[in-house]
């Protein structure tokens, strides 16, 4: 649970529900600095991370949000100690494997962006039965962004589009915004509304480039593992109160 969830009244009854953020992405950041702060091995960040998990993932879908994307291990993570990355990926086996029951009871429907086939055998593997047995439900969608960055995504995406032009399949001079965002990962899936990032960094570290060209973002100095449902609520209450202009001025938006 959030370490000030105890204290502060539930913060879902200020959130208008006429404007809700259809879909979320988050920069899962400062588990390691959370479990140093506490002096205790920076895996116990992770796990830790994974209780803030599953209470967003319940808080998004209570408050009407569609889709919930998650940035759980970027390309650049492989470079972290290999004890930890293999932490990680067990972390993720262990998790996928004992949420599945709950996943589907909540309605919430597991996807994953990313360069998964180049994930270990047994992370891919869980990973796969998980998208198969929650591919029906429609409460919430779950993107968990895995071996993923957005310079991967973006030249994978311009490899499909030069492939398809050379084998004659497709126009050069057709290739716009639209074309170019169907050989994305995320394609079917809206652009991010809302961007938050934990633990008090400012950066979009490779996450969503081509999708966030408009999201609102929100950075807090809490700590993933701290970030709970009032968190959350906080992060969509300051989300309602800004006002998106997409390039118009805001006497049009007013219009
Ligand atoms: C960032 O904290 C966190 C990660 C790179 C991993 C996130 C993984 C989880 C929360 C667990 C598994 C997730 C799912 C979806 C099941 P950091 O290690 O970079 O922290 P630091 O910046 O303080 O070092």
């Amino acid at each position: 649970m959030a370490s000030n969830a105890l204290v502060m009244p539930d913060l879902i009854s200020q959130i208008k529900p006429d404007n809700i953020p259809q879909h979320i992405a988050i920069i899962m950041d400062g588990n390691g600095r959370w479990a140093k702060k506490r002096g205790m091995p920076r895996v116990v960040g992770h796990h830790s991370g994974v209780r803030s998990v599953r209470e967003v993932t319940e808080a998004a879908a209570q408050a009407g949000v569609r889709y919930l994307t998650l940035y759980a291990f970027s390309t650049e993570n492989w470079n972290r100690p290999p004890a930890e990355v293999t932490a990680l990926m067990s972390l993720l086996v262990e998790t996928i494997k004992g949420e599945i029951r709950d996943l589907n009871r909540n309605g919430v429907r597991l996807m994953a962006i990313g360069e998964l086939e180049s994930l270990p055998e047994a992370t891919y593997n869980t990973l796969m039965e998980g998208l198969e047995s929650t591919r029906d439900n429609t409460r919430i969608t779950l993107v968990l962004a895995l071996n993923y960055s957005s310079r991967w995504e973006l030249a994978r995406a311009a490899r499909t589009l030069a492939q398809q032009a050379q084998s004659g399949h497709l126009n050069p001079s057709d290739i716009d915004e639209k074309v170019f965002e169907s050989a994305l990962a995320t394609h079917g899936i809206p652009d991010p509304d809302l961007l938050i990032r934990t633990s008090g960094e400012a950066r979009l570290s490779n996450f969503l480039l081509f999708q966030s060209a408009y999201a609102e973002l929100y950075f807090t100095h809490v700590f993933w593992p701290d970030f709970g449902k009032n968190e959350l609520y906080e992060a969509i209450i300051n989300y309602q109160q800004r006002e998106r202009r997409f390039g118009k001025t805001s006497e049009q938006i007013k219009t």
